[in-house]
């Protein structure tokens, strides 16, 4: 593999564990951050993450070493001018991963693939920002990044093939299921299937047709999914599942199929369920 050295932008719940990743197939990494204080977070959350992995029996004490020496953590931009490839992890703010992509446009060498985790934001309009815009692509992990197998990658309007064979690669090299979404378009994969089974869940609930626990154990059952889709909007945020509905129904042409359930938006509204709270869709008085 001609990647050595990996840019990882943002610290953060992807972040740290897709730098891990990286330092795993033996890159050198270089982590960066706004602040010391979140660098060092997520240099703790690696460390913690191998240290469970030796006590798991999956990873031997050198190892664990090994992987962390490679991995420099950093507030400073110019620390990723010699990476190879970078992948960005900050928040989902389209403003400011435009801003990151034109610093880092400027700094890394032409040749650089640069590739956002972004989970629904336009590929094409966060390579806009750059003079390379067929460098860059979607690079799309699934929390956590260590764990979940999947990793979707996204063309934007310009990506070329060359640049989806580097992401890929490394994709696999991290032991990674890959799946190329061929034209850029909201929630990809994933999310493009996973919101409307959400949206007639809480449906079927609205309408008072089944509860919250038989819709769960149906699918579970019926469809041999892990998890129904109650409980996991539980673990992955119900706000999140909001705003993403919302977001689809803007850039899919307001089609109603994907407008939120009444239901769920006075949830929202009322701030009764939700990460803020704590509280999940069993709290939820039926
Ligand atoms: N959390 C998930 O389940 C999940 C899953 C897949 C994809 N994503 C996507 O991954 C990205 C990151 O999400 P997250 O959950 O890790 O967020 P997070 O809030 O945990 O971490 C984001 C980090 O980016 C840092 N940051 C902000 N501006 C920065 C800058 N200019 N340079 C470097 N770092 C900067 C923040 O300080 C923060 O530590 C988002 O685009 C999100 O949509 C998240």
């Amino acid at each position: 593999m001609q990647v050595k050295k990996v840019g990882v932008i943002g610290a953060g719940t992807m972040g740290n564990g897709i730098a891990q990743l990286a330092s795993q197939i033996g890159c050198e990494v270089v982590m960066r951050d706004i602040k010391d204080e979140f660098v060092e977070r997520g240099l703790k959350n690696i460390d913690r993450f191998l240290t469970k992995s030796i006590e798991r029996g999956k990873l031997k004490a050198d190892e664990k070493v090994a992987i962390l020496g490679r991995i420099k953590g950093t507030t400073e931009m110019s620390d990723l001018k010699d990476v190879d490839f970078v992948i960005e992890a900050v928040l989902e703010d389209l403003e400011l991963k435009k801003k990151v992509f034109q610093e880092l446009d400027e700094l890394c060498r032409p040749d650089v693939v640069l590739s956002s985790n972004t989970s629904s934001m336009s590929i094409t309009e966060i390579a806009a920002s750059t003079k390379r815009p067929e460098k860059v692509c979607g690079m799309h992990f699934f929390n956590p990044a260590p764990i979940m197998k999947l990793v979707e990658i996204i063309r934007g309007y310009e990506t070329n093939d060359e640049t989806v064979a580097i992401t890929t690669e490394i994709a696999k090299e991290m032991g990674k299921v890959t799946v190329e979404i061929k034209k850029d378009t909201p929630g990809f994969i994933v999310n493009r299937v996973m919101i409307p089974h959400f949206i007639e869940a809480i449906k079927i609930v609205e309408e008072g047709i089944a509860s919250i626990e038989d819709v769960d154990t149906a699918v579970k059952n019926g469809l041999n999914y892990p998890m129904g889709p109650f409980e996991l909007m539980d673990l992955t945020g119900i706000d999140i599942a909001y705003h993403v509905m919302e977001y689809f129904y803007k850039e899919l042409n307001k089609e109603s199929k994907w407008s939120s359930p009444n239901l769920l938006k006075n949830i929202i509204r009322a701030g009764k369920l939700g990460r803020k709270t704590g509280a999940g869709w069993y709290e939820y008085n039926q």
